[in-house]
């Protein structure tokens, strides 16, 4: 059954039709009817991305991103010296590793720094206090299985904290949720790479 706001008509007739598409005949979907979405995209319109229907705390979902841009900035950083630093005959695969998460932590920084533009905030790329906002930590490690480990650490503390912001997002972001979703979704990936190496190398 089909319930209607203003007028009641018959579906499928060319002037209900028509009073659908005019978002004078509103049905129980639930969603917002067309006229108030474009009254609605037009105010705030130098908000660009950000329309009134977000529904998130977006100076949080700001804090919260830069949180985890620091925290990819830190990895790539610790990837790099580790992929500099390895040596030894078990080094190669390693650093071939190594690399590859060098090159997946930026891709994750920059999709963060990206969003958050889009919800109207600034990338924090400064230096200064990059380390205390980012989750995990910078150890610098002496040996392969050191650098492995610290590694390791690092990645579960991302997965964790990814994982704590999906919760908090839910559905008042969709787009936020999923940026963060891909992006845990590859650090249980690197999670898993280091610790088979781990086991390769034996104790
Ligand atoms: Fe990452
Ligand atoms: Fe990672």
């Amino acid at each position: 059954m089909k319930a209607t706001t203003t007028i009641t008509a018959q579906s499928g007739t060319t002037a209900s039709r028509a009073l659908r598409q005019e978002g004078i005949i509103k049905e129980a979907t639930g969603l917002t009817d067309v006229k108030t979405l474009r009254a609605r995209a037009r105010q705030g319109i130098e908000d660009g991305a950000m329309t009134a229907g977000y529904k998130a705390k977006v100076e949080t979902v700001i804090r919260l991103l830069n949180e985890a841009l620091a925290t990819e900035i830190v990895c790539v950083l610790r990837y790099k010296r580790h992929y500099f630093m390895a040596s030894g005959i078990n080094s190669l695969g390693v650093k071939a590793e190594f690399l590859q998460h060098v090159i997946e932590e930026q891709t994750h920084a920059d999709q963060l720094a990206e969003r958050i533009v889009q919800l109207g905030g600034e990338p924090n790329l400064s230096p200064e206090g990059m380390l205390s906002r980012s989750h995990s930590e910078y150890v610098e490690g002496d040996s392969l299985v050191e650098m492995i480990t610290e590694d390791l650490v690092a990645e579960r503390i991302a997965i964790d904290s990814y994982r704590e912001m999906v919760t908090y997002v839910g559905t008042d972001d969709p787009t936020t949720r999923r940026i963060l979703e891909g992006i845990l979704a590859q650090e249980e990936e690197h999670a898993e790479d280091l610790a088979s190496l781990l086991k390769k190398m034996g104790p």
